[in-house]
């Protein structure tokens, strides 16, 4: 019996109750994956999971034990499931960057709508190509930016749209990745490697990007960018670290070192060992141990040969006169927002200071600073990426379902912005996002 694995029954009910639930292909069974059916188990009456794919057989039993179904069928990759005719209304592509833009088209033009992770691809001229072929084949693509979902930013969302800020003159942001997270996404792991992934920028504040040209409500008409790696270096180990922290590496026992891999078998299992070794719930600690004397996340954060920054900034013009900034840091926890106004300032964040969420407008002329209500993610029973994951789940149905025109570009603004922030930080140029799309690199 999975510990931690059971069918979710989370509170609360969808708004509207269609005829019949949307049937999903789950392409890649892996965090996201399961992030999302547990979402997909407590709405029977929305969403259907139909067939699922991966080449490893324990991800695909963790996701089928979430779905709780055992009618659901099985194959090895998304490439054959894909070509098994088609077998649902929209395919849930959860794969690694990489194989997105493919596992895409191929979709698409199997006949599925999509619930596509972000990133969409791997530089901007594929993400164009896929909103291309969408609306070529009348096909909708929802993106999973999940922020948008959340209650926090829809707040932040709704007080602007009010006007109660006045006119919008510039946006303040930082996405606080935090120190353990670093190490373990971006110098460990997955995403640490530009070539083998997508840029950090791209890869982790696509997001972020997406939220500003969202608030913004204008076109992205210029992008700079500088960035470093200031910490996780060789010449920043601590003296005598080993090249993995098993070998036994002096630091791991005596507290001179944050970063000793064996806490993923302490106080950093959770949330973090689900995300990464496959079949960890049934692993005795020998076998972690064995896993991170062999594996990626056994290594020295100091050592590892990363190509991530660990801190980026990214200055945005926009077409309306707005400007904003955004600071990427792996030194802080969270997300920050400042939202300038000529009548009054909005600022909040995310995940930041030990608290969910907090939103408080101040006027610029007078009276107290307001504290703006943000509905608890937690009263749905399910808070990951603060209600994101939810809210876009549980929306799935009727974007896909809605009648009417579908906009497929409402990605494109985010990536181009990502991809340009990239571009800048790399040619040390201003790059105008919308020129991107000539270019096959960035
Ligand atoms: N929206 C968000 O906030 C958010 C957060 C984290 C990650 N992501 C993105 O989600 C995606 C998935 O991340 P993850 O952490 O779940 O990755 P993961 O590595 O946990 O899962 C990917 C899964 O795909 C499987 N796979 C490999 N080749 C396959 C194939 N040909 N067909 C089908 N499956 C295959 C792997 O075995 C693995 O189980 C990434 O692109 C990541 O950038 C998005």
């Amino acid at each position: 019996m999975r510990s931690s694995i059971a069918t979710a029954t989370l509170p609360g009910q969808p708004k509207k109750i269609p005829a019949a639930p949307l049937r999903l292909c789950f392409v890649g069974c892996g965090s996201r994956a399961r992030a999302y059916a547990e979402v997909v188990a407590s709405r029977p009456q929305l969403l259907e999971a139909v067939a699922i794919a991966d080449p490893l057989a324990s991800q695909r039993a963790d996701v089928r034990s979430l779905l709780g179904d055992t009618g659901v069928r099985e194959f090895q990759t998304g490439e054959e499931l894909l070509a098994a005719g088609r077998l649902g209304d929209v395919a849930v592509i959860t794969t690694q960057d990489k194989f997105h833009y493919r596992q895409a088209m191929l979709a698409l033009r199997a006949g599925y709508d999509l619930l596509l992770e972000k990133p969409a691809a791997c530089t901007s001229a594929e993400v164009h190509d896929l909103v291309r072929l969408a609306n070529e084949l009348g096909r909708r693509i929802v993106l999973c930016f999940v922020l948008r979902y959340t209650p926090f930013y829809r707040a932040v969302k709704r007080v602007l749209d009010s006007g109660r800020l006045g006119k919008l003159v510039s946006i303040q942001a930082t996405e606080g990745v935090e120190p353990w997270h670093f190490g373990h996404s971006f110098v460990r792991g997955n995403w640490s490697v530009r070539e083998k992934s997508t840029p950090m920028i791209v890869q982790k504040c696509s997001h972020d990007t997406d939220i500003l040209s969202w608030l913004a409500g204008s076109e992205c008409t210029a992008v700079s960018s500088f960035a470093g790696n200031q910490w996780f270096r060789p010449e920043n180990a601590p003296a005598g670290a080993t090249a993995r922290c098993t070998d036994p590496c002096p630091h791991a026992a005596d507290s001179s070192c944050p970063f000793p891999a064996q806490r993923y078998l302490t106080d950093k299992k959770q949330p973090w060992l689900p995300q990464v070794m496959p079949g960890w719930a049934n692993a005795s600690d020998d076998e972690i141990l064995d896993w991170l004397r062999k594996g990626d996340w056994g290594r020295c954060v100091y050592t590892c040969g990363h190509d991530t920054p660990d801190h980026q900034v990214v200055s945005l013009q926009f077409a309306s006169g707005v400007t904003a900034q955004l600071l990427m840091t792996a030194f802080d926890r969270g997300r920050r927002i400042r939202i300038h106004g000529t009548e009054a300032i909005l600022q909040g964040s995310l995940h930041a200071d030990g608290e969910i969420h907090r939103l408080e407008l101040r006027l610029h002329h007078g009276g107290e600073a307001e504290q703006i209500e943000v509905e608890d993610p937690s009263a749905n029973g399910y808070a990951g990426h603060g209600g994101g994951d939810f809210g876009l789940v549980d929306s799935l149905h009727e974007l896909i379902s809605a009648p009417g025109p579908f906009d497929n570009s409402h990605f494109m603004a985010g990536h181009l912005i990502a991809f340009a922030a990239d571009a800048a930080f790399h040619t040390g140029r201003v790059i105008v996002p919308a020129e991107l799309l000539q270019s096959s690199v960035f």
